[in-house]
């Protein structure tokens, strides 16, 4: 009995929740991703590592579509979430931005209020009944990125007015507020101390319930404690994905092991 359940466990944690083949970037002349097929499960964290250059942020930006926005990028390949090619002309990217939320390197909030920034997504999508219901996603997204104590009394300041740690989190915040199914994030600790560090973590965790989560980071420590997945990226390539413990303990490829040595990047 209980082997069947965690046979039908992992079953379920292995569903794909976005399938990558044959992408290609170019930045003009620039290849910056080159011909990469992967599976990304649902339920699961996956790090993108590798050398500042590789590719990691531009490859993480085509899942929602955000190099559609950098006019000389230019992508090719298939790209699909639940099975559907979220390249299609129907797919609107503001939609699909509400499905697959991202989380930058820079803390961007809007020039807005706290409450606005993160109240923002669920109003343009119409995810809320009435204030009282607002009221409470908003608070609920604050407290899942670990914002809410110290911005429940200053919901009306700029959000632009917080520390960058703070901004960061607000971002996060931004971010989960449309539930999106998909959350990607650059680097997003890299402006916060270890104490804010240790909840976004703990919040990537508790995201991964629900989500797919796909985060990029520099930090060997941070991909082995968060992730289940992780893809190495050299040259535009990737290199190599698989079971975290076994990227970092047994890697295949000579290049996986040079990087996580600290022979390259
Ligand atoms: N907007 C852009 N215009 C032109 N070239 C770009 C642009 N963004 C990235 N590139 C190029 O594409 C390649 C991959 O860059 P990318 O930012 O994806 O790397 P990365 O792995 O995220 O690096 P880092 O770890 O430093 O953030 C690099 O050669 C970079 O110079
Ligand atoms: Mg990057």
């Amino acid at each position: 009995m209980n082997d069947m359940r965690l046979t039908e466990r992992a079953v379920e944690s292995q569903t794909t929740k976005i399938t990558a083949r044959g992408v290609q970037v170019y930045y003009a002349d620039t290849h910056a991703i080159k011909d990469v097929d992967v599976d990304i499960l649902d339920k699961t964290v996956t790090a993108f590592i590798g050398p500042s250059g590789c590719g990691k942020s531009t490859f993480l930006r085509c899942i929602n579509r955000m190099n559609d926005s950098i006019p000389i990028a230019r992508v090719e390949g298939d790209i699909l979430i639940d099975g559907q090619d979220i390249y299609d002309r129907r797919v609107d990217p503001v939609q699909l931005r509400a499905k697959v939320g991202m989380v930058f390197q820079k803390p961007n909030p809007f020039p807005k209020s706290i409450y606005d920034n993160v109240a923002y997504g669920p109003k343009i999508h119409g995810l809320a009944q009435d204030k009282a219901d607002l009221d409470g996603i908003v608070e609920n997204a604050l407290r899942r990125a670990a914002l809410w104590e110290e911005a429940k009394d200053r919901l009306q300041s700029p959000g632009t007015g917080l520390s960058g740690g703070q901004q960061q989190r607000l971002c996060i915040a931004r971010a989960v507020a449309t539930s999106p199914e998909v959350l990607l994030m650059d680097e997003p600790c890299s402006a916060l101390d270890p104490i804010a560090t240790a909840q976004v973590e703990e919040l990537i965790d508790d995201l991964r319930q629900n989500y797919s989560v796909v985060i990029v980071t520099h930090s060997m420590q941070q991909a082995a404690r968060v992730s289940q997945k992780t893809a190495f990226f050299h040259l535009g390539n990737l290199v190599e994905y698989g079971e975290t413990g076994k990227i970092f303990t047994s890697p295949e490829d000579p290049r996986t092991e040079s990087y996580i040595s600290g022979r390259i990047g």
